[in-house]
């Protein structure tokens, strides 16, 4: 893993209250980024470009300084730098331009030729980046899924959305659309009613715990007791953690790239205590399948963005508790 900044304390940078540019957020998948050609994307509505430096991921503005072409319409020279496809200028990975062909060998470049270079990490093989100083760390899972030999993890899935993140994440919090959407694979029309939650702050953002009994019909006998989880780490990433009594437990994680006001990049990972070494085949395409059912609800939401004051669209107190500590939690750093 490589990165070009580190976490900063909140008296680091001033005064002004974090915005989501002070979170890291994933844009890309590591093996899209190479030496071989750079690759642009949007990040919180800002045209970015990626490419491979002497193996690590840099990231600049997509813009060439000189006539505001897409950099990411340009190539990679032997040197490892970006160049504009217009004039040719080059650019390294910290955005400064090394080379004007238009000059003779030598000659100085002029100090204001160079474009914004950003925080970028690799981590869970996607790359992350920061376009202001990052106030958090990266999302890491709950019980160390990640590094821990006897659990089976993986990255599943990856979708573009129509609809904002914060739409997006708060539709993974909801447990009460399960009987309606996901009838027969999460839930049950026989049983919608929503006991009680725990909703506790953390220092990643809060953590929601839930049990409920498994109707018949979905994966785990009916009448098992269920403990559903969620650790939502701000803004855009969450892991779900399906418990069951027999000490099997599920973790379905997201990560969403805010890749602008009404478009959102998803990013999933699976893991599983159990079935070790058995075909994922039907564990994905039972993911997909609910995956699908979402999409179609979320990219319909109006308006757009979540709206994170409370006295918007109606909220209940019990089923809503994990989106309300959601709109809670996201309204200082600004919805999308
Ligand atoms: Fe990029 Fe001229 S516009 S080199
Ligand atoms: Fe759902």
């Amino acid at each position: 893993m490589t990165t070009t900044a580190t976490v900063a304390s909140l008296d680091d940078i001033g005064a002004d209250p974090p915005d989501l540019t002070n979170y890291w957020h994933p844009v890309l998948e590591s093996a899209e980024v190479t030496a071989d050609a750079p690759i642009g994307f949007e990040l919180l509505g800002r045209r970015l470009v990626a490419f491979r430096e002497d193996g690590q991921a840099r990231v600049l503005e997509d813009l060439c300084i000189h006539r505001g072409t897409a950099l990411s319409l340009g190539w990679i020279t032997p040197e490892g730098c970006i160049a504009c496809p217009y004039h040719g200028w080059e650019y390294n990975g910290d955005g400064r331009c090394v080379r004007i062909p238009a000059f003779e060998p030598g000659s100085p470049i002029p100090s204001g030729a160079g474009v914004k270079s950003f925080a970028t990490t690799e981590r869970y093989g996607l790359v992350w980046v920061a376009l202001a100083d990052p106030v958090a760390p990266i999302t890491e899972w709950p019980s160390g899924e990640w590094e821990d030999p006897n659990v089976e993890i993986w990255y599943s899935h990856r979708y573009s959305w129509h609809a904002s993140a914060a739409r997006t994440v708060e539709n993974f919090l909801d447990v009460s659309h399960f009987p309606f959407l996901h009838d027969g694979l999460l839930g049950s029309r026989d049983q919608t009613v929503i006991g009680p939650s725990d909703v506790a702050e953390t220092d990643y953002g809060f953590y929601v715990s839930y049990k409920a009994l498994e109707p018949g019909g979905v994966h785990s006998p009916s009448g098992t007791e269920v403990h559903w989880e969620y650790f939502l780490w701000l803004p855009f990433s969450v892991h779900l953690r399906k418990g069951t009594p027999d000490g099997h437990s599920t973790v379905v994680s997201l990560a969403c790239r805010p890749t602008n006001d009404d478009s959102n990049e998803l990013f999933l990972w699976l893991s599983r205590n159990y079935d070790l070494g058995v075909d994922r085949t039907g564990f994905h395409e039972f993911t997909h399948e609910i995956m699908e059912g979402d999409r179609r609800v979320v990219e319909s939401q109006r308006p757009v963005p979540l709206p994170v004051r409370l006295t918007e669209e109606l909220h209940l107190r019990g089923p809503d508790a994990a989106a309300l500590a959601y709109r809670r939690a996201l309204g200082p750093i600004g919805g999308i």
